[in-house]
């Protein structure tokens, strides 16, 4: 955003750490003005309560079937006014009265090395397929699930012994490096959704920006 701030709103259903990151790195170029969910009791309402970030949700047992949720969602978003919308654990599939407004303004983390492994229970599959790779990769959300273009991965080794909780711990320190990054250059112009491929300083990423788990520590 040249001449503003980049107004940013957060969307997840559950624990928040993304957020707790996201909220960490903020700075002059972007700041987070709300957090939304799906769940009144999400703990991500109590964070960003917390932060004195105001929060919404809209529960979708309250509306008849799933187009009325979508748009009540996309009416909570609109009034917000962001310049970007983050899912970070957000739960629930968006259908195109949500994603078609924000097209190319939204952005998702998912825990995995897509296009390996989207949907549910990534460490577990990766576990028990014997991979040795794993990751979390943050992309331009389309309406097909966790396979618009890739921005940025964070990738790991795989240890020996390790279980889901292990692994999980090592992915979320992926994320909460990388999220952030990837608004940054967002934020900055540096970075926008071309035809197919999302747009680096006027490079199409063929490939995602990776980064090692080495470099994310801190
Ligand atoms: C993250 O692992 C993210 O990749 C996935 O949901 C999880 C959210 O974690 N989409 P948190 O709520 O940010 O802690």
């Amino acid at each position: 955003m040249k001449n503003s701030r980049c107004r940013v709103v957060v969307l997840g259903s559950g624990h928040g750490s993304n957020f707790e990151a996201l909220v960490a790195a903020a700075n002059a170029d972007w700041l987070i003005v709300a957090a939304g969910s799906d769940r009144a009791d999400a703990p991500l309402l109590a964070r960003a309560a917390r932060h004195g970030i105001p929060g919404f949700y809209r529960e979708p047992a309250a509306y008849p079937n799933r187009e009325a949720h979508d748009a009540a969602l996309a009416a909570a978003l609109a009034q917000r006014a962001p310049d970007l919308v983050l899912l970070a654990g957000y739960m629930r599939l968006l259908g195109p009265a949500v994603l078609q407004p924000w097209h190319g303004r939204m952005l998702n983390i998912h825990p995995s090395l897509l296009p390996a492994w989207p949907g549910l229970r990534t460490h577990e599959r990766v576990l028990r397929a014997g991979e040795r790779e794993h990751g979390a990769t943050v992309h331009f959300v389309t309406a097909e699930l966790d396979s618009g273009p890739r921005i940025i991965q964070g990738r790991l080794t795989v240890g020996n012994g390790e279980n889901t909780a292990t692994l999980a711990e090592r992915v979320h320190r992926l994320e909460h490096y990388i999220y952030p990054k990837a608004v940054g250059w967002y934020a900055t112009d540096r970075l926008k959704l071309g035809k197919d491929m999302a747009i680096l300083d006027d490079t199409p990423l063929v490939d995602p920006v990776i980064i090692e788990e080495a470099a994310c520590a801190g």
